[in-house]
């Protein structure tokens, strides 16, 4: 699968590295331009390439963004309508700066920026080191360590889960976008390691 990557500094460069080791081609891109990602992309090897914001949104089937969420304005919509996309990024208002939110989850105003992409929110509790070090494609999905998985497109959220697996990781659900405050900042199951039935009996308890 071809996967475009928005940000890749600890958890994009991080993500990229393992989709590329599991058989995927990545176009990874930042904010300052290609050729300031040669190192990453000698580091990953032949299934990567740089690209300008632009060319990484166009070249995913799957994109995935990795930047302060403050900036999620940025993200150029007009090239991610109907295209899978993760939304990796945390809202930490003492970094992000005060975002006008009306109650949303971080997750549906990227939506809302992005008219007809496939939103999918995964990736953003987990630790960049220990998405490096802990993936056990090997072992039982339930022995593994989870990352969660949210959106309103079940089929996008399949693909996503599948990403998930095949990096080593366990996907579980929280639902909808508006479902996942349970996976941001704050949320019990944020940051900490825990396996798939740990992860479900947690999310039980916060309803
Ligand atoms: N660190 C973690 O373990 C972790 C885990 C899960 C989720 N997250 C979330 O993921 C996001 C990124 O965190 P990080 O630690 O990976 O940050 P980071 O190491 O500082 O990397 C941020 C990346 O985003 C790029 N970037 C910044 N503004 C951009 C823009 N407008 N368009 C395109 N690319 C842009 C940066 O490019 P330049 O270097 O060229 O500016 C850099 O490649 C945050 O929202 C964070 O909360 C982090």
């Amino acid at each position: 699968m071809d996967i475009g990557i928005i940000g890749s500094g600890n958890i994009g460069g991080t993500a990229a590295k393992l989709f590329a080791a599991a058989g995927h081609r990545v176009a990874v891109s930042n904010s300052r331009g290609p050729e300031t990602l040669k190192e990453l992309v000698e580091e990953i090897g032949p299934n990567a390439r740089a690209a300008t914001v632009g060319e990484a949104a166009e070249f995913g089937e799957v994109v995935m963004e990795a930047i302060p969420f403050g900036l999620y304005e940025s993200l150029p919509a007009g090239k991610l309508a109907g295209k899978i996309f993760i939304t990796a990024s945390n809202y930490y208002p003492g970094r992000d700066g005060e975002v006008e939110h009306g109650g949303l989850a971080s997750s549906e105003l990227v939506a809302r920026h992005l008219p007809g992409a496939r939103v999918v929110k995964a990736f953003n509790t987990i630790y960049y080191e220990r998405l490096r070090d802990n993936g056990r494609p090997d072992a039982p999905v339930e022995e593994r360590e989870a990352i969660f998985v949210a959106g309103d497109d079940e089929e996008a959220k399949g693909v996503v889960s599948r990403l998930v697996e095949e990096v080593g990781f366990a996907p579980v659900d929280t639902g909808t976008l508006a479902g996942s405050r349970k996976q941001e900042p704050g949320s019990p199951v944020y940051n900490v390691a825990m396996t798939p039935k740990e992860a479900r009996e947690t999310l039980a308890g916060i309803g």
